[in-house]
This record gives C-alpha cells, sequence and structure tokens, in this order.
C-alpha cells in the first residue's frame, strides 16, 4: 500500500523545506499543497476577484485548472511557480484559503494527485483532514520571532525585503486566520508528532523525521 507522510504547520515552521528534503531521502513524491492555494489567490489577483467576496472567489477557484508538475506549478497550463511566491499573493492565499468551496476543491484534487503514490505533502490540514489514515504525521513549530526571521530571509533571496517587525505582524495575522478557520483550521492531528524547530538546523530536523519515517515502516512491515 502506497506510504502517505504528513507535515503540517504555520508558516516559517521550516516544514516546507523540511518535507521537499525528507521526499528526497525517502525516494518518495512531494506535495506542496500550500502552492495550489497560492495559484487560486494568483487566479483571484488577475481577474481582480473581490477578496472579500467568498462566493465570487470560489467561482474563480472552480473556473481554472491547476496542477503540480515537480516543482512547477501551471495555472491553466501556464507556469506560475514564481509569481505565487510574491507577498500579495501570498496574503491572498490566507484569504482563499478560508472558503469552504476551495478548500474542498483543493482536498479533492491533493487526494487524486497522491493516489497510487508514495508521498510527503506539507500544508496545513494534511493530517487532520486529508489524509487522516497517513503512516506518520507531524506538526513542526518554532517561535515566532524566529519564523518571523527566516521568513524575512526567503523573501529577501527574492528581492522582496520586509523589516523584521513587518513580518512578525504578518505572521501574527496569517497564523490567527489559519487556526480559527472553521473549515481544515491549523491544528496538530491527535496522533501527529508535534517537533519544535526552534534552534534545530534543517539537516537536524530532516534528520529527526527520517528516523521516525524509517522506524514506522519497520514496524509495519513487521505487522
Ligand atoms: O504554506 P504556504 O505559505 O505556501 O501556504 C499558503 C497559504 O495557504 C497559507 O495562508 C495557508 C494556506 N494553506 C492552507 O490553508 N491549507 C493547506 N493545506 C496549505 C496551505
Amino acid at each position: 500500500m502506497p506510504a502517505i507522510v504528513t507535515i503540517d504547520g504555520p508558516a516559517g515552521s521550516g516544514k516546507s523545506t523540511a518535507a521537499r528534503l525528507l521526499a528526497g531521502r525517502l525516494g518518495f513524491d512531494f506535495l506542496d499543497t500550500g502552492a495550489m492555494y497560492r495559484a487560486v489567490a494568483l487566479s483571484c489577483v488577475a481577474e481582480g476577484t473581490c477578496l472579500n467576496d467568498a462566493d465570487a472567489i470560489a467561482g474563480t477557484a472552480l473556473g481554472r485548472s491547476i496542477s503540480l508538475e515537480g516543482e512547477r506549478v501551471l495555472l491553466d497550463g501556464r507556469d506560475v511557480t514564481a509569481e505565487i511566491r510574491s507577498s500579495e499573493v501570498t496574503e491572498a492565499a490566507s484569504v482563499v484559503a478560508v472558503v469552504p468551496e476551495v478548500r474542498e476543491l483543493l482536498v479533492s484534487s491533493q487526494r487524486g494527485w497522491a493516489s497510487g503514490r508514495n508521498v510527503v505533502t506539507e500544508g496545513r490540514d494534511q493530517g487532520t483532514i486529508v489524509f487522516p489514515d497517513a503512516m506518520c504525521k507531524f506538526f513542526l513549530t518554532a517561535d515566532p520571532a524566529e519564523r518571523a526571521a527566516r521568513r524575512q530571509r526567503e523573501l529577501q533571496e527574492v528581492g522582496q525585503p520586509v523589516s523584521l517587525d513587518e513580518m512578525l505582524g504578518l505572521i501574527h495575522e496569517r497564523d490567527e486566520r489559519d487556526a480559527t478557520r472553521e473549515t481544515g483550521p491549523l491544528v496538530a492531528a491527535e496522533d501527529a508528532a508535534v517537533i519544535d524547530t526552534t534552534g534545530l538546523t534543517m539537516e537536524e530536523v530532516v534528520e529527526l523525521l527520517e528516523d521516525r519515517v524509517r522506524q514506522r515502516m519497520a514496524q509495519q512491515q513487521q505487522q
């Protein structure tokens, strides 16, 4: 049976990088579900969809085709991998992610994408809603100050400098929105291993995750 490893957590917890590296080490496919919400957000920004209008957002999402090909994100067949990382799209993504119809649509594509594959998937609701029977579940956290510093570095690398204070404010706002929405809120699954990555190097985080997954795989083989 194909194996699913879920990694959920807030922005800047290191889950994207950890998930990508872990997938490489295990020889699994990597699913970045945030990229899907970002692609819906980009559609809304491009079409001028009102972000206060949930029906309009759902309409835009339903009218577009989003696909992931390896590390590339395609929106109606066009490569938008770089565009979905802008600050504007990042903010809009957290707004469109609140809309239940958008979540329903993307949850179903995520399950379809993973079907028949060994996958490391990352997001906010992967262990709770999308893959409740996953073989191994992780929830990564880190100090807000460290998460803000990590996001600031990431944005700097793509030529979008922001101050640490501003980043902390944005992170706080997004955490709040992610954690309090009714559908698929950011929360650790009851059976997830919660890992605080504050002060850990990425190497240490991935090592820890890989050890746990390999232990779990060995246990399953014995059963
Ligand atoms: O992980 P990210 O920053 O690329 O995610 C972008 C937005 O999408 C973020 O505000 C949370 C939302 N998201 C979500 O609600 N559920 C997911 N499974 C993945 C992302």
